[in-house]
């Protein structure tokens, strides 16, 4: 079977990944082909390594609002998350670590693991619309955190958290505080400086989610804040993160960020309008929106149709053509709900059902309506099946 013959399936699972822009593969290209220069070469070719790789660095740093000595370019999300979590513990003493409860797990984990050199966790709850407890994390301040970190877009709801606010209080405790940002990007303003004047010391981004190449983001940082290396070696990228650098993936990357920023306002207006038909046509047909009143990406809709689970409605749908991801944890035979959900009190029962559906650059409106149709189509069909069943 030829490419151009293969069924692609619309897709509708943006916030998973997104696919490579054309102008950012245009030019990436010439650094996977003549241009293969090691940047830390004195000759001409690693000079224009290192070239290309000092403007995808300006472009990278514009677009969050950040100076380019502020960039440390790394393999994504989950190693710049690492790098701040690991990386600043690394040269603190054991304390306390806060996190919110709705965190990606590339957060998560890395500070569980402090647990066994003397951390201790402390997860900051969320309220039934995934927005930060403030109580809960008044509280939890009270123990003076030495790191904090809460997201500024949930991945699975959308769920856009007033990070100004949440660094500003961290400020009592002199925490160093992290904001994850890799779903904001592209969808939201995302500006390192205003953030830092906020108390923001540390933010994470990544190149695949908005329309550049896997394998390329960065951790924009404060340069107070000192971090242990995961990765020691030649000193690349100021002594934080060496190895040979992924020239292409990263000249990528500062492509993707120019677009992403330069789009984003007529991108979300487009998507926020497509995204309220979607929710209009979703509630008809008796679905739940999880986060509903709270201040979401304009892209994200994540939702529950009673007595049906996520899982197997996410199969269906792909079978009919259309890509869009479940909620669940795992794909084992008994699925565990989204620890999101979980984490927002959503009933175990609606949490079950969660279908995240993320749109982007490439959706249309005929893409979104076809889709509400096959919904109906499929949910009639599950629920007949489920009925015959018992
Ligand atoms: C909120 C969030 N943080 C971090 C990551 C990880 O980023 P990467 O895939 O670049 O490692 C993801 C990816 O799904 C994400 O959604």
């Amino acid at each position: 079977m030829t490419g151009a013959a293969m069924f692609a399936p619309v897709y509708l699972d943006y916030n998973a990944t997104t696919p490579v822009r054309p102008q950012v593969l245009e030019a990436m290209l010439p650094w996977l082909s003549q241009r293969f220069g090691n940047a830390s070469s004195r000759h001409e070719y690693g000079r224009a390594a290192r070239a290309a790789i000092d403007e995808a660095r300006a472009k990278v740093a514009a677009a969050v609002g950040a100076h380019q000595s502020e960039v440390v370019f790394v393999s994504g999300g989950s190693e710049a998350n690492n790098l701040f979590i690991k990386g600043t513990a690394a040269l603190e003493r054991p304390g306390v670590v806060a996190v919110s409860a709705v965190e990606h797990p590339c957060v998560r984990e890395p500070a569980r693991s402090l647990e066994r050199i003397g951390w201790q966790v402390r997860e900051i709850a969320v309220d039934i619309d995934g927005r930060i407890e403030v109580d809960d994390y008044l509280d939890i301040l009270q123990y003076r955190p030495k790191l904090v970190s809460v997201m500024l877009a949930n991945n699975e709801t959308g769920v856009i958290q007033d990070i100004p606010v949440v660094a500003e209080a961290a400020r009592t405790t002199s925490a160093w505080f992290h904001t994850d940002a890799v779903q904001a990007l592209g969808k939201i303003p995302v500006n390192f400086r205003a953030l830092n004047d906020c108390g923001v010391h540390a933010v994470t981004v990544s190149s695949h989610k908005i329309g550049g190449p896997k394998g390329a983001g960065a951790l924009v940082l404060d340069k107070r804040l000192e971090l242990a290396p995961l990765i020691s070696g030649g000193g690349h990228e100021r002594g934080l993160r060496s190895g040979t650098e992924n020239v292409a993936a990263i000249v990528g990357f500062g492509v993707a960020c120019e677009l992403a920023v330069a789009e984003m306002q007529a991108t979300s207006e487009r998507l926020r309008a497509l995204r309220a038909e979607l929710e209009r046509g979703l509630v008809e047909q008796g679905a739940t929106i999880f986060a509903h009143a709270a201040e979401r990406l304009p892209n994200t809709v994540y939702f529950s149709l009673p007595g049906i689970e996520g899982e197997t409605l996410v199969t269906k749908l792909d079978r009919a053509g259309f890509a869009v991801a479940s909620g669940a944890a795992c794909s084992s035979a008994d699925p565990i709900p989204s620890r999101v959900l979980t984490a927002m009190g959503v009933a175990q029962g609606l949490a079950r059902g969660a279908v995240r559906v993320s749109l982007g650059g490439e959706t249309t409106r005929a893409q979104v309506s076809d889709f509400l149709a096959v919904l109906a189509q499929t949910a009639f069909q599950l629920k007949r099946l489920a009925a015959l069943a018992t």
